[in-house]
């Protein structure tokens, strides 16, 4: 049993968090939402700064919230990649040196392996092996989970990830960002059969289309075409409904199709969601019933754990310590760092 004090701050959540193996204790989440919502996307430097200003307060909020000392706390975790580099900075520099005063262990986390892990915050009883889809502004990867550590990269988006094109499609609609929940919403109002569009499919040299990778950017140019067309025929106001719900069903059912046609292939009968976008209705939906169709058992886990959270980040920790695993305080932050390398974050377990 690991007791883990998490921080998250890959990007624009100032998180933290107090996880026991499987439940959480306690989970602060401050959003940047509104101080980037003018600028329409996320600003870096301006996430930095506000981790910086937020990170404490977090920090203190969620041991106060779990009710625990530093005497019940086994390790501290941190994500270190990927994500924005001055971002990681803040978080990984808090956990490192609170590991470093309190002499607990330290773990740096993949951010993926945590989206991964909100699955068993939502349900306790899943094991490997599993297919996981996770869906973000940042990532578009159908992962096949074998155990703690160990992740191959199935599928993934060949340009934009899926939650980018959520935001930029909702961008060239007019619509608020982040682009997911204002697309969802409106979707529910719109004929999701109005305007056909494309699914993004890649096409390989010796013909046909890859299986599990897809193209999010065609897609976005696509209804950046029509948009433009229908404006040409003079057509105001723009079908708002009718375009979000269109766009959102091609989404859920390109996503749908490579999850159905990968678990499959791999004789996966688990299939488990992360990141923000898995928070849309659409998608949740077209997985759920060609789920049921071909008997497979999905795993969402709630709107609250699909979204960044230091829970999901203190969950994998706690794998990972339990295993005897802990990173070196010289570890850095990377932006980049595929899932197939998670286990180059930790020291060789000494032999005993
Ligand atoms: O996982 P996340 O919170 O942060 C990253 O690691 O990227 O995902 C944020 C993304 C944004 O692109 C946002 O538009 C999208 O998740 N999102 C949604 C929904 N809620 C959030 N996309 C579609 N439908 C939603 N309901
Ligand atoms: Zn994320």
């Amino acid at each position: 049993m690991a007791t883990i004090l998490a921080l998250e701050t890959s990007c624009d959540e100032t998180a933290a968090a107090v996880v026991r193996d499987r439940t959480v204790l306690s989970s602060v989440v401050a959003s940047q939402i509104n101080i980037h919502q003018p600028y329409g996307g996320i600003v870096p430097e301006v996430a930095s700064r506000y981790h910086v200003t937020a990170v404490g307060e977090s920090i203190s909020a969620a041991l106060d919230q779990a009710g625990l000392h530093w005497a019940e706390i086994d390790g501290v975790a941190t994500t270190c990649a990927p994500g924005l580099v001055g971002a990681l900075l803040v978080g990984l520099t808090a956990g490192k040196t609170l590991a470093m005063v309190h002499q607990k262990p330290f773990l740096g986390i993949h951010h993926l392996e945590g989206h991964i892990y909100a699955n068993y915050l939502a349900h306790p009883d899943l094991q490997p092996p599993y297919l996981c889809l996770l869906v973000s502004g940042g990532h578009t990867s159908l992962i096949y989970v074998k155990d703690c550590g160990h992740y191959q990269t199935l599928g993934q988006t060949r340009d934009d990830a899926a939650g980018e094109a959520f935001d930029k499609v909702a961008r060239l609609l007019g619509l608020d960002y982040p682009g997911g929940p204002v697309i969802d919403r409106l979707a529910q109002q719109g004929n999701p059969q109005a305007f056909p569009l494309p699914e993004g499919n890649i096409s390989l040299p010796g013909g046909g289309f890859h299986p599990y990778d897809s193209s999010f950017s065609g897609l976005k140019t696509a209804v950046l075409r029509l948009v433009e067309k229908l404006r040409a025929e003079g057509v105001d106001p723009l079908p708002i409904h009718d375009l979000a719900a269109s766009f959102q069903a091609t989404v859920a059912r390109s996503l749908t199709k490579r999850v159905m046609a990968c678990a499959q292939a791999y004789g996966l009968t688990t299939v488990a969601l992360g990141g923000g976008v898995a928070a849309n209705s659409g998608l949740r939906h077209q997985l759920q019933q060609a789920a049921e169709q071909q008997g497979l058992r999905v795993m969402i886990p709630p709107l609250s754990l699909c979204t960044d959270n230091a829970a999901m980040i203190g969950c994998a920790a706690a794998d990972h310590l339990n295993r005897g695993h802990r990173s070196t305080l010289a570890l850095g932050v990377q932006s980049r760092l595929d899932l197939a390398r998670v286990m180059e974050l930790y020291q060789p377990i000494p032999m005993a």
